[in-house]
């Protein structure tokens, strides 16, 4: 009996040329740009396109994404009657694949009806798709947001760029430039990961040639898990539970010793810090310095749970992914918990998207084999014999 590979770890299931990960050193890299650079100098519209399009653009190639962006920033009154119908107490990311999946529906006009992977690729076609889903997918979480507490949703703002109108629906008010800054740099750090889980899920459903909402909708099913993006909601729980600096210590002792899972902690392909927490938890430093040393104490306990697992959980090569430090910088930018993962789904859009162009241009359709582990032909019992 041949092995398989649990979780596929180490199994190359594809190539790809959107962004690798040098788990050893700690480098995480977009088209070859390192994304501590990336997220100091580019903003997510430019990211984006160095995603789909392989190059950091010219201006005038980024000033058209950008404006075909912003014209995108609106969606069918029939679109937020769905959302008026779906219980306003569900989980933003189920709204979100739920939502993004009835797109279909509502554009038919938009979806292409592939006779060959070929003709699917076209690159006019996949351009074209890709804008509107960027576009669409913070409108649907800021619309969701207002929707659920009862307001009236708040009308995208043409002159804003991507983080700061995101923000601005989200939240009602417009965001200070060192905000919407914060935001934008979150953004750039969640848009793209090599072939995860979620983005995994997403070019198996493309190989099918399932249309683009489909893709992406697949995709936020698999990121809406607990071991993936749905941990950054889960670290804020963590440190409520833990409380305050002092009881870390004993906290920690006491899940490690039950083998629980430290939320926010760990990653199959990183044997140090993840060069995303490492921008973000400087990003959260730059915050303090902004406010005269005002942050919630979840920052205080999470550094403090930082270095204590450092006795003990770094022995294994577990250390802060994305995640640990991610919901502290959301927290502090007014956005409820529940809503952190659909935040990282609206900004890994670029990089599914990415992936999804990369998949359809060379496809064949994803079908592995197994190990076959259940009886041997056998004789059919009738039920009377039973
Ligand atoms: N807390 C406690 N122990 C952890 C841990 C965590 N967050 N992450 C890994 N470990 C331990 C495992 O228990 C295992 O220990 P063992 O060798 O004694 O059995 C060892 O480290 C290897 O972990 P493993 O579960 O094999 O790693 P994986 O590559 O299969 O899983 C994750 C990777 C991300 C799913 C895992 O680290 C995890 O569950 N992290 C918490 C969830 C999270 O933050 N997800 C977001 C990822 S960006």
């Amino acid at each position: 009996m041949s092995a398989h590979a649990r979780g596929l770890a180490g199994v190359p299931a594809t190539q790809s040329s959107i962004s690798s990960i040098d788990g050893e050193k700690g480098i995480l890299a977009y088209r070859g740009y390192s994304i501590d650079v990336l997220a100091a100098h580019s903003h997510y519209e430019e990211t984006a396109l160095l995603l789909l399009e392989g190059e950091l653009p010219s201006a005038r190639a980024l000033s058209a994404f950008d404006a075909a962006l912003r014209a995108q920033r609106v969606l069918k009154p029939e679109v937020i009657s769905l959302m008026h119908a779906l219980p306003q107490n569900g989980h933003p990311m189920h709204m979100l694949q739920c939502v993004v999946a009835s797109l279909d529906m509502f554009y038919p006009g938009e979806i292409s009806q592939p006779t060959s992977a070929r003709a699917y690729a076209d690159p006019d076609y996949v351009r074209t798709m890709t804008i509107k889903i960027i576009a669409r997918m913070p409108l649907l979480v800021a619309y969701w947001e207002r929707l659920r507490r009862g307001g009236a949703v708040i009308e995208p703002r043409a002159g804003l760029g991507y983080a700061a109108n995101f923000l601005t629906m989200l939240t009602g008010k417009e965001p200070e430039p060192f905000m919407a800054r914060l935001m934008d740099a979150c953004l750039i750090l969640h848009a793209e990961h090599t072939i995860n889980a979620s983005t995994f899920a997403a070019m198996v459903t493309g190989s099918t040639l399932a249309n683009p909402y489909g893709v992406i909708s697949a995709a936020i099913g698999a990121l809406s898990g607990p071991l993936h993006g749905g941990a950054n909601q889960r670290v804020l729980d963590m440190l409520d539970e833990i409380g305050s600096p002092g009881k870390v210590k004993g906290w920690l002792d006491k899940k490690l010793a039950a083998r629980e899972i430290i939320w926010g902690m760990g990653h199959r392909e990183y044997k140090v810090k993840d060069p995303r927490a490492v921008v973000l938890h400087g990003l959260i430093e730059k915050l303090v310095e902004h406010r005269g040393g005002k942050v919630s104490r979840y920052y205080d306990i999470a550094r403090t749970l930082e270095e204590a697992a450092k006795e003990t959980l770094a022995a294994k090569g577990v250390y802060p992914n994305v995640d640990f430090y991610s919901g502290i910088l959301y927290h502090e930018l007014g956005i409820p918990a529940d809503q952190f993962t659909a935040l990282f789904a609206v900004a890994r859009s670029a990089g599914w998207l990415a992936h999804w162009s990369e998949q359809i241009a060379d496809n064949r359709i994803f079908r592995p084999t197994q190990v076959y582990t259940g009886e041997a032909l056998r004789e059919y019992v009738p039920l009377k014999d039973r």
